[in-house]
């Protein structure tokens, strides 16, 4: 699957770049394909810590009841398997959530009062949720689950 990187404020989006950028608006022209934007673990059947750090941890929990009468799919995300740190220096900065490669929300996150994690409340049954954590100092990691 392609993956644009935003060249403005480095917002990922799958497939094929959109007309404006859900985050910062820029126009379709500041999106080019890259390849390399998401980091890949050398060996995803034996992590490093510092992977471990960074891929994020995707929970689902359905029907929580926060929003009674309708369908209420909550999607929690931790960065990571082992805790990322939140300081100033060092941080992760947003996560993005997708449904079906299709981006929905942006998470943004503060090393002085944010966990390394976030929750949305979908409207969705059903689907791929896609979740990119984006870390100050080490870049765009990905987790998906199917729902
Ligand atoms: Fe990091």
């Amino acid at each position: 699957m392609k993956v644009f990187e935003c060249g403005v404020c480095g917002h990922l989006e799958f497939n094929e770049a959109p007309e404006v950028c859900l985050v910062c608006r820029a126009k379709k022209d500041a999106f080019s394909e890259n390849a390399d934007a998401i980091k890949k673990p050398a060996d995803p059947a034996n992590l490093t810590d510092a992977e471990k750090k960074h891929i994020p941890k995707i929970v689902v929990v359905k029907e929580c009841g926060l929003i009674p009468g309708q369908c209420c799919t909550d999607v929690h995300v931790k960065v990571g398997e082992i805790q990322h740190v939140m300081v100033p220096e060092h941080f992760i900065r947003c996560i993005d959530y997708y449904l079906n490669y299709a981006f929905i929300s942006r998470v943004w996150l503060s090393p002085e009062a944010c966990n390394p994690g976030a929750a949305l409340h979908l409207n969705a049954p059903s689907g791929t949720i896609t979740a990119i954590e984006n870390c100050n100092q080490h870049g765009n990691w990905m987790a998906e689950v199917e729902v």
